[in-house]
């Protein structure tokens, strides 16, 4: 059974509900349990945190001993260089997402502090965006 942990950073608690023409409609608690039905074969764990350094203490909880690490860090991507060492520290690989594609935004988001630690960053399929990842893992 492989052990995944999906991480979700700030103000993604409010899927469904926060700015529906660019995240949808649909709550991730929704989709978490479609997603743990379709990769039976998967230990899918689900943690989300408005606050970096709880992400981060999650990144080292479980990051010495899980398959993988799918990550949304929210706006935290683009600021947070103590997120990019703690993936760095931790030997479980980590699979940059967003749910938006941020490249077809504001300059800002352009510009991410962890994709160059991740394995690879996959960014503009919805939701279908975890599942993607969790792909990567599989293969
Ligand atoms: C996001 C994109 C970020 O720029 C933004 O701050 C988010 C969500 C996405 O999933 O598209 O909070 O990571």
């Amino acid at each position: 059974m492989k052990k995944i942990q999906i991480i979700n950073g700030p103000n993604l608690n409010l899927l469904g509900k926060r700015e529906p023409t660019v995240y949808g409609n649909a709550s991730f608690e929704g989709y978490l349990e479609r997603l743990r039905e379709r990769y039976p074969q998967c230990e899918i764990s689900y943690y989300q945190s408005n606050i970096e350094g709880e992400m981060i203490n999650k990144i080292h909880e479980i990051g010495f001993t899980y398959d993988g690490i799918v990550l949304n860090a929210g706006a935290y991507t683009h600021t947070s260089i103590a997120l990019r060492d703690a993936i760095k520290a931790v030997t479980t690989p980590v699979v940059e997402v967003h749910i938006s594609n941020v490249h077809a935004r504001e300059s800002f988001r352009h510009v991410s502090m962890i994709s160059a630690v991740c394995v690879g960053v996959i960014a503009g399929f919805g939701l279908d965006s975890y599942r993607l990842a969790i792909e990567s893992f599989l293969g």
